[in-house]
């Protein structure tokens, strides 16, 4: 007798908004039942539908281990990364909705155009600057390190801008994940260039069309604690950095 223990397999039904732009004019919902194991992520299941039941199913993804933040997408209305979403944790009474990201052009089916993303993320300087020239390291004391440590775990992944229903209304906003990586720097003693960064952050596009809806904790794959970030930025454009 094996004694492996057996993994329980279950039907789901996974409901997932489509879009070809070479032959729709709208997106539309599509029903796929899939056979899956309680092992298994959401990400298996789109991999499942794409090698054997619809190759044309587009979707990004590349590490499957929470890493390389591209495969964010909206699973039962909430910004999930798909290969950290456990089929275990969702109730599987009921279908599973799955459809792109909000906010972003969509490209296709679950696929959404990242430059307006990566274009607010450029503009707030997301690498460290400063003259110094040690002969060694840049030294840092285990305090200042801790200033921006929650920061540095951001994989990029826009889970956070896309649940912002300020970016959904208004593309001009830079958007949480531009702020979380502007507070990394910010608040790197090493970093000489914080105040060129909360200049650009108080602009008409910055930190004050922040609403404080707490979307963005809520969606943030790392457990980043995305708004007090935002809050603490906006501290340090009222009254500077320490
Ligand atoms: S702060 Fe979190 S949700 Fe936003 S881009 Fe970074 S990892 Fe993704
Ligand atoms: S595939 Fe890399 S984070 Fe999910």
């Amino acid at each position: 007798m094996s004694d492996i223990a057996e993994v329980q397999s279950f039907t789901v039904t996974f409901i997932i908004r489509r879009f070809n732009p070479e032959t729709d004019t709208e997106p539309y919902w599509q029903d796929f039942d899939v056979q899956m194991y309680s092992t298994d992520r959401v990400l298996d299941a789109l991999h499942k539908i794409k090698w054997d039941v619809d190759g044309t199913l587009s979707f990004r993804r590349s590490c499957a281990h929470g890493i390389c933040g591209s495969d964010a997408m909206r699973i039962n209305g909430r910004n999930r990364l798909a290969c950290k979403t456990l089929i275990k944790d969702l109730d599987i009474s009921k279908p599973v909705y799955v459809e792109a990201i909000k906010g972003l052009p969509l490209e296709k089916d679950l696929i959404v155009d990242m430059e307006p993303f990566f274009a607010a993320y450029r503009e707030i300087n997301p690498f460290l600057q400063t003259s110094a020239k040690p002969e060694k390291e840049h030294i840092q004391s285990p305090e200042q390190r801790a200033r921006f440590d929650d920061t540095t775990k951001c994989i990029l992944c826009a889970a956070c801008t896309t649940s912002c229903p300020v970016f959904w209304t208004d593309g001009q906003y830079f958007g949480p994940a531009a702020i979380v990586n502007a507070h990394r720097f910010i608040f790197d003693s090493r970093d000489e260039e914080a105040q060129v960064r909360l200049d650009i952050l108080n602009s008409k596009e910055g930190v004050w069309r922040c609403r404080t809806t707490f979307n963005c904790s809520e969606a943030c794959p790392r457990g980043i604690e995305v708004t007090k970030a935002i809050a603490e930025v906006k501290q340090a454009v009222l009254r500077g950095v320490r």
